[in-house]
């Protein structure tokens, strides 16, 4: 099972998203491969953000060595579930998908939450905002878990 976690920038949330199910699939012992990627390219080849590396490191989760790259169409083709982090990452991602198969592998990451609001907000410009997105994060990576884990294994 391979999955993709995307945003903006691939520099806040896209990379907690990989980091806190990286952990869980460790804890659960699936052999899954997680990775993330941003939409735009205005920081590809930078860490995550120190306030996203931050609010990771509190939660014992070290994303450090994460580095950005830019969602690419060959993505689509090697990933079996890509998630979006927001309605504008998604439309940005289906921009890409060349067949019915591709486009059915693309979902809101807090779709199968139960949460009122089906994005991840942006904590770019919100320092306060980081604890909020792990918290909404951590859930959703846990339904995953869950979810992909029962069809799967
Ligand atoms: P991300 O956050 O999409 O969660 O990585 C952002 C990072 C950078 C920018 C916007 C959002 N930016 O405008 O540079």
């Amino acid at each position: 099972m391979k999955i993709l976690m995307v945003c903006l920038g691939n520099i806040c949330r896209s990379p907690l998203a990989e980091g806190i199910l990286q952990t869980k699939i460790g804890k659960h012992q699936l052999d899954w491969f997680v990775d993330s990627a941003g939409t735009g390219a205005y920081h590809v080849g930078e860490s995550p953000d120190p306030r996203s590396q931050s609010i990771a490191r509190k939660h014992g989760i070290d994303i450090s060595h994460q580095r950005a790259r830019q969602l690419k169409p060959a993505d689509l083709e090697t990933f079996d579930f890509i998630f979006a982090m927001d309605q504008r990452n998604y439309d940005n991602i289906m921009k890409l998908a060349k067949t019915d198969e591709q486009e059915r592998k693309v979902h809101l990451i807090l779709a199968f939450t139960g949460a009122e609001k089906h994005s991840v907000p942006d904590p770019y410009w919100d320092d306060k905002g980081f604890e909020h997105v792990y918290e909404l994060l951590d859930n959703a990576c846990e339904r995953l878990v869950e979810m992909v884990g029962e069809k799967v294994g």
